[in-house]
């Protein structure tokens, strides 16, 4: 198993690991966005969203989607998924949500993926983060498929 650890000491840092992590991401991919709430999952995740989007969307607002349960962009090479699992209370209803039919031609960032009880079968990079008053650490590990693409992570400059 392999893990490694950033520091996000800044929101630009955070912003900047989701440069890092958009430029990795393919078609099957799914991240799980771990840690407790106000951790910044929803921050990263629109970094990541935004950096994706093409030129004349890249101001539209990325809600957090606590209430809507799952939003859809369509981005420059493929899709790109915004689950937030907080609010379901009963594994079943993760189904209903279509990640899925997201990943047959995109890929989903999923906050509180704890609430998955069967893990996906695709590729995976869970990326957990802690808080330490107004900085960040990330621990990022590769659940599937994410081996080759962690070290590049880990050897990207986050300032
Ligand atoms: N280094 C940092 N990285 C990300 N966010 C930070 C950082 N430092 C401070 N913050 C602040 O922490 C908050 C993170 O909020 P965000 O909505 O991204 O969290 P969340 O993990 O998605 O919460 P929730 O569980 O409620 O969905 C923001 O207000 C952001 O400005
Ligand atoms: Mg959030």
């Amino acid at each position: 198993m392999s893990e490694i650890i950033l520091d996000l000491p800044s929101q630009r840092a955070t912003n900047q690991f989701g440069i890092n992590i958009s430029n990795l991401i393919e078609i099957g991919d799914i991240i799980y966005l771990s840690g407790e709430m106000g951790s910044g999952k929803t921050t990263l995740a629109r970094s990541i969203i935004k950096n994706l989007l093409v030129s004349q969307y890249k101001d539209i607002e990325i809600p957090s989607p606590t209430f809507t349960l799952v939003q859809v962009y369509s981005c420059k090479d493929f899709n790109m998924g915004h689950a937030d699992l907080y609010r379901i209370e009963n594994s079943n209803e993760i189904d209903a949500l279509g990640i899925e039919d997201i990943l047959y031609n995109g890929a989903v960032l999923i906050e509180w993926p704890d609430k998955i009880k069967n893990k996906l079968n695709y590729n995976i990079l869970e990326i957990k983060i802690k808080i330490l008053n107004n900085s960040r650490t990330a621990s990022i590990e590769n659940i599937r498929g994410w081996e080759d693409r962690i070290r590049e992570l880990e050897q990207q400059v986050i300032k």
